[in-house]
């Protein structure tokens, strides 16, 4: 029996199902309109809430009423089951979670959307109705490439969300003539396809191109991502993302959902233009994203701890006097904000500093944490202002006129050896801090940042160094003020 109720198309629809598929598909767009303005994410979180519990009662109540045969409350019981289960796993892991995880747990979602379009293509393929009535050939092609891109989004986010949390090394792992292998998968698939369309339904030849294909999906996602460097993770996940969205509407197709095929458009469209913006912001090519070894060119990193000068160690008294005398102050925060939780006394920080007449703003760089808006979002949660909340090309060029900036646990978003052909990050456009005429930065240690790449930043005449956790720091420095 298939998995989900069989969806007439929207034509054919009863109303009130059409008219709520209708409505979700609105305000799932407006949600992510909403979500591409600060002042407007709250609203848009709320209509994608609220699309979301149209479409999920639109599904129940057409699931109650397309299976006469199974009895309304044994599908009701069915649908309570998988919900609760699901509610439970999802509570449990959403209340788990670390804001510094986020990451590795979109991938695993994005994975479990792939695993679920491979299932759905194998039940598809395998619903006694569907092979008593043989599947048309357009119907066959649907079955081969949702198994396809759901087995690709499933192995390769699981890989992503591996290297997110740091289970398997972040360095690109290649085999040789990679990019060969790659495009033998897909000719194989490709043939496999062809095949598997022409013979009959449900013999032996057409199961072992299904299973083939499939085998040959998984190690392909497996292949693309392990490829990858750890550095360049977000646009893997953005790129997974959007596969997840494409798996989605292969799913609908399938079960023959609109409002599923509409959605995974959505996901999938708006994955692959992040991918493509984050691509741009990180002066990388879309295609070798794709492909894969993104992330191999120039020299290894160099390793964690190596020296490249002398630093300059300073305190929180000293760092206290040096803001007093400051008109103008940018602080752009990073991964190590979000781990020490440093958000809410950088706010209380940003407030005392701008009730003293001081200029602040903050510069955020589109890959600074470990998700796109990491930063946007904390600073959203300590009652940041909006408007001094910058991007990247928004301030970069400021910087010669700023007093100080404060570097909040970040570090490959502020590193000038970008700017050096030949580094492992070589091209990445990255805050310009060292052009303004003091810099602090707070970190724990000497240790690099995500992508193992020493910098040069923290051994400049115009840089001080102030250790300790982030919070601790920037607690000290209040103290100091007051
Ligand atoms: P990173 O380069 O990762 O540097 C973070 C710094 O924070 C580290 O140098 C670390 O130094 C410091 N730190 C950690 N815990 C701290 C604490 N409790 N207190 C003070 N400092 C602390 O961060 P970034 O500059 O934000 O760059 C982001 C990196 O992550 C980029 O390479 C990016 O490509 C990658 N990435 C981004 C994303 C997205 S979408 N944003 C996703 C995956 C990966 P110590 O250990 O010495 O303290």
């Amino acid at each position: 029996m298939p998995i989900a109720a069989e969806v007439p198309l929207l034509g054919s629809l009863p109303s009130p199902v059409a008219l709520a598929y209708i409505l979700a598909a609105v305000l799932f767009i407006a949600a992510a309109a909403g979500l591409s303005r600060h002042e407007t994410a709250v609203a848009g979180n709320v209509a994608g809430a609220a699309g979301m519990c149209v479409a999920v009662a639109a599904a129940i109540g057409l699931a109650l009423s397309s299976n006469p045969s199974r009895g309304v409350l044994t599908t009701a019981l069915l649908i309570a089951l998988a919900l609760g289960i699901g509610a439970v796993i999802g509570m449990v892991l959403a209340g788990r979670v670390a804001m510094t995880g986020m990451p590795q747990l979109i991938a695993v979602l994005n994975g479990l959307v792939g695993l679920a379009a491979v299932v759905v293509g194998y039940n598809s393929y395998l619903s006694p109705d569907a092979l008593a009535a043989s599947l048309g050939t357009f119907h066959l092609g649907e079955v081969f490439l949702g198994v396809f891109v759901g087995s690709v989004t499933f192995t390769g986010s699981i890989v992503a969300a591996l290297k997110l949390a740091g289970r398997i090394p972040g360095r690109p792992i290649t085999l040789p003539g990679r990019n060969l292998l790659n495009l033998a998968a897909l000719l194989v698939s490709a043939a496999l396809m062809a095949a598997f369309m022409v013979l009959p339904d449900g013999s032996p030849a057409a199961w072992t191109c299904l299973v083939v294909m499939t085998v040959i999906a998984l190690a392909l996602g497996v292949h693309l991502v392990v490829a990858i460097g750890g550095g360049d993770m977000p646009v893997v996940v953005s790129i997974m993302n959007s596969y997840s969205g494409w798996a989605s509407t292969f799913t609908g197709f399938l079960v023959n959902n609109d409002l599923l095929i509409i959605t995974g458009t959505l996901v999938g469209s708006s994955g692959a233009y992040l991918s493509y913006l984050m691509c741009q912001a990180m002066n990388r090519s879309f295609m070798s994203v794709l492909l894969g070894g993104f992330g191999t060119e120039g020299s290894a990193p160099m390793p964690a701890g190596a020296e490249e000068g002398t630093i300059d160690a300073t305190d929180v008294t000293t760092v206290a006097h040096t803001l007093q005398g400051a008109r103008r102050v940018v602080i752009t925060p990073g991964y190590g904000m979000a781990v020490a939780q440093a958000q809410y006394p950088v706010a209380t920080l940003t407030d005392m500093l701008r009730n003293e007449g001081v200029e602040v703003t903050f510069g955020i760089h589109p890959v600074a944490g470990r998700l796109p808006g990491h930063m946007n979002v904390l600073l959203a949660e300590a009652k940041v202002p909006y408007d001094i909340v910058l991007e990247m090309d928004e301030i970069n060029d400021d910087f010669p006129e700023v007093d100080v900036v404060l570097v909040i646990g970040a570090n490959d978003t502020v590193n000038p050896a970008a700017q050096e052909p030949g580094s492992p990050i070589a091209g990445m456009p990255v805050l310009r801090v060292w052009e303004s005429r003091q810099v602090v930065v707070f970190k724990r240690s000497m240790a690099t940042g995500y992508a193992g790449v020493q910098n040069p930043l923290f051994f400049k005449d115009n840089t001080s160094m102030l250790f300790g956790d982030a919070k601790d720091t920037v607690e000290g420095i209040i103290r100091a003020l007051e």
